[in-house]
Parts: C-alpha cells; structure tokens; sequence
C-alpha cells in the first residue's frame, strides 16, 4: 500500500476580533475549497486562537507542490473574507506574493510526515497560539526522554532504545541529528535555549519510523522585523512503540514558560486548553495548547477528539492561570518581558538613538566631574544637554 502522508500547514490570516479568533466565515470557506479537491484523502479544518491550522491527508509525500499550492490559495482566498470583513491583520502571515512550490519561507508553518500507515494508527496534532517553535522543546523533551514523563522508556521493549532528535539552528539555517538518551546533556544544552534552537523532528531508534515532526517558521527571520508571532503546530505519532497517546500528552500538565503572549514579547505559561477555550483574551493570552487525536484509518481522519477536554487538564489549567498572575506582576520588568534580543516588539533602537548623549561614563574613583570633563571623556555639562 502506497504510503500516506499527514501534513499541517498553518497560518494567521486575520483575527477576530484582534488577534484572539477566527471569523467562522473563514473556517467555512476553508472547507468547502479543501472539499472541492481532488489531491485530498481527507482534511479537517481547525484552529486556535488566531490560527487556521488545515490538517491533510494525501499521497504526494511531503513538501509537495501540489499540496503546498493548495494550502497557500486556501489561505489566499480566505483572506479576501477577513479583508472583506475588515478583520484584524487580514494575510498577515502571507508574507512573499511569490509562490514557487512550497510555501516554507513564505509565512505560513508547516509539518508533516509520510509514513505506511500501521494496523491502527494513532495520531496528536498539538496546535498553539500566542507562542514561537521552540515551545515545543520541552514537552517533546519529555515525551521521547525523560523516564519521569514516559513510563515505556523504561518498561516498554520497543521503546527503550529511546529516540533520535533533528535540532534545526533557526539562526544559522543548519541542523543536527542526536541520539537519546546517549546524548541526552548535549542536546539538553541546545533545546534548553529554544529561541534559537527547536527539535524539529523526533524518530524511533527501534522502528526507524519518524515519531514526530513540528513547524519551525519563525516569521520575523523571514521578513526581517515583526510581522506576528509564529504560532507553531507539532504532529505526534503515538503507540506500539510510540509514545502512549497519555505519555504524548502528559508533558502539558505541568505548564511551563514560553515566549510570545503580548506583542510576542513577554514570558507566559502553556495553557492546555479545548478548541473551544482557545480564544486568548488575557492580555491576548496566555499562550494555548490545544491537541486533537485522530485515528487514521486508510487515510481517513477519524475524529478529531478533544484531547483536553477531561477536566483531568482543569489542574494544568488553574496552575497556569497561577502562573499568568505570577509572571504580570512583573509588569515591564524580565522575566515577564522577554530578553531585548528576543522582543518582537521594542522601542530601543529609538530611544537609545535620542539617549546617546546623554549616557557619560561613570568617572574613576576619585575622578571628579571636572577631570572627566578635562579628559575629554565627558561633555561639559554632563548631561549632554549642549549636544543636538
Ligand atoms: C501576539 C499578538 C498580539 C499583538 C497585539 C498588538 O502574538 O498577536 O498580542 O501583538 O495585540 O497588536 P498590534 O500591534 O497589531 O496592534
Ligand atoms: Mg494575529
Ligand atoms: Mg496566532
């Protein structure tokens, strides 16, 4: 049998209202032309927060032009409901008008993986908003390394060979693969800084089969500045070898930090949450985690199911909305406030450039005003006031 392949391409083509939904009316158009192709095995339309995630069944194998090219119209066309509703940010993530067979690089985020589909075939399509990529490290940490979140590493045969990491350097373009758990400290040194470097795809090292893949498009290294955040999607596969769909999901209910919330500039907490409940309005957040199982059943998409809708998750849920309070105390101060290399958005460069003269060295011990002054050090009032 012909393998199969599950993709997931996801954009923000205008929210509703703000950054914090999406207008069903886009959704609905979104069906009807993923329904009218003949590429498809099958689709479901989703989203969270201000995403639209197209989750697709086919046979034309990742990175394919065809399947891309229809991802990109549908998005394309879907635009033209959010500009015709005025909605927010209309095509925000359709970034280059050039599309050339593959819509990485272009705005949109993409994963997805080829596989013969096993006798049952159990499948997470994990999708976040108000994040980055590198939110993913942790949990996908946890799913495919850590004894302590995923019993079968240790008691399950197939498992415990452990799994193979492909870390992507999204500031130098390059990639490793790393296996675990012989490499586990090495690659904990990377993943540990996930604005830079994100696993982009996990494999078993028993089945030789890919376990994992997540997006890894980070919107303003492709356009140079802010342009939103790069809300990312994760596909896992699950059981027989895999993780449990509950050691899959396990990692989320213990929150962590991420990057993104307001003007993805700011530190928050993962909520896991139902698609329902993932229309951030806090502070356009916190950031969310939603996670559809799907049985594959000859390409079909058998579901979705919920994944956090059991109030099993309402723990996770309270311990982030804890964290949120915890971490808005902090107002404009770090850690709440990302790093200044990590700001999408800042002011900096502005107020640094009207500042300049009046930054004076801090004299010598010693060293009085007038000596600093003498030494050419210093301006002659001090505080710059003379200059501009
Ligand atoms: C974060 C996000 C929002 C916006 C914020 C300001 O990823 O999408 O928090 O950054 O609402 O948006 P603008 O600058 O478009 O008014
Ligand atoms: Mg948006
Ligand atoms: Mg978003």
């Amino acid at each position: 049998m012909a393998k199969i392949t599950l993709s997931c391409i996801k954009a923000d083509v205008g929210g509703y209202v703000g950054h914090g939904d999406v207008h069903p009316e886009m959704l609905d158009l979104a069906r009807e032309l993923l329904g009218a192709s003949s590429l498809l095995i099958d689709y479901h339309v989703t989203r969270v927060g201000d995403d639209i995630n197209l989750i697709l069944t086919h046979r034309e194998g990742v990175d394919s032009p065809k399947i891309h090219g229809l991802a990109w119209e549908t998005f394309k066309r879907v635009t033209e409901v959010a500009k015709r509703l005025k909605l927010y940010g209309a095509g925000q993530d359709l970034l280059v008008d050039a599309f050339a067979g593959n819509v990485r690089g272009l705005g949109p985020g993409v994963c997805e993986m080829e596989f013969e589909e096993r006798p049952s075939e159990p499948v997470i399509v994990f999708m976040a908003d108000k994040t980055e990529p590198g939110a993913w490290n942790l949990p996908l940490y946890k799913m495919f390394a850590d004894p302590f979140n995923t019993p079968g590493l240790v008691i399950d045969n197939k498992m415990h060979k452990g799994f193979d990491f492909v870390v992507h350097n999204l500031k130098e373009n390059t990639q490793i693969r790393m296996s675990c758990p012989e490499e586990l400290y090495d690659l904990l040194m990377f993943i540990g800084a996930p604005h830079t470097y994100v696993i982009k795809e996990v494999y078993s090292r028993e089945l030789g089969e890919i376990a994992a893949s997540a997006t890894t498009t980070k919107l303003a290294l492709i356009a140079g500045r802010y342009v939103g955040k790069d809300d990312p999607s994760l596909i896992v596969r699950c059981q027989s070898g895999l993780p449990a769909v509950g050691e899959a999901l396990e990692p989320f209910a213990w929150p962590h930090f991420v990057g993104g919330w307001m003007r993805g500039s700011h530190c928050g907490p993962l909520m896991p949450c139902t698609v329902e409940q993932a229309r951030p309005s806090r502070l356009d957040g916190p950031p969310r985690v939603v996670a559809l199982g799907f049985q594959i059943a000859d390409g079909r998409l058998i579901g979705p199911r919920d994944l956090f809708a059991d109030p099993s998750w309402d723990k996770a849920r309270e311990m982030a909305n804890e964290m949120a309070y915890i971490m808005r105390r902090h107002g404009p101060f770090e850690p709440h406030r990302l790093h200044l290399d990590e700001m999408e958005y800042t002011t900096m460069p502005e107020i640094m450039r009207r500042l300049a003269h009046r930054w004076q060295p801090i004299p010598e011990p010693g060293e009085t005003a007038k000596e600093l002054v003498a030494s050419g050090r210093a301006s002659a009032t001090g505080d710059g006031s003379e200059v501009d």
